[in-house]
């Protein structure tokens, strides 16, 4: 028996060893929004997070997940419907054609963003030359996570500065 969370959902399962993460979450989970393009590790379609890091589920078997937690394209936006930031930019900067290949780039430009390899276009470029898009909607791609990724700072920024105020007025007492 195999027990790992799904999109903060507690999955419990009777695994063949041999299946793949990305045939289980079509199989048994019904969780559609990861592709299978190659399914031999080269398109990049199928990127899910697996504790926080990408992998491509094709290569990924379901076992090495027991115990750990993934998330998928499914679990971006908010419950209410509303589009995380990323999606948002994908739109805005028409980062995407057919779409097929757009849940992989999101879960990749996630990873991007958060491992901070957005210094420029071409380590975003350097970053997510695993996810292939047949369509070549490339330059809007790299547009939109660094849209997003420029959000992100400028949250971060603002927070902290929150933060600071704060502290400083709880020591001043003001
Ligand atoms: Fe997994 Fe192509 S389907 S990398
Ligand atoms: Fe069609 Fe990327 S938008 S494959």
């Amino acid at each position: 028996m195999t027990v790992f969370i799904v999109n903060g959902q507690k999955v419990d399962v009777d695994l063949d060893p041999r299946e793949s993460l990305l045939d289980v979450l079509h199989t048994r989970l019904q969780l559609f929004g990861t592709k299978k393009g190659c399914d031999h590790g080269q398109c990049g379609a199928c990127t899910v997070h697996l504790d926080g890091r990408r992998v491509v589920s094709c290569l990924t078997m379901a076992v090495q997940a027991d115990g750990r937690e993934v998330r998928t394209i499914e679990d971006v936006a908010a419950e209410d419907g509303t589009l995380h930031p990323l999606q948002e930019a994908f739109i805005d900067n028409d980062g995407m054609q057919c779409g097929y290949c757009t849940p992989g780039q999101i879960m990749s430009g996630l990873a991007c963003i958060a491992e901070g390899h957005t210094g420029d276009d071409d380590e975003i470029r350097e970053y997510m030359s695993g996810n292939l898009c047949r369509c070549g909607a490339y330059v809007g791609i790299v547009a939109a996570i660094r849209q997003a990724a420029g959000q992100t700072a400028t949250e971060r920024m603002a927070t902290e500065r929150t933060a600071t105020e704060q502290t400083a007025s709880e020591q001043t007492g003001a």
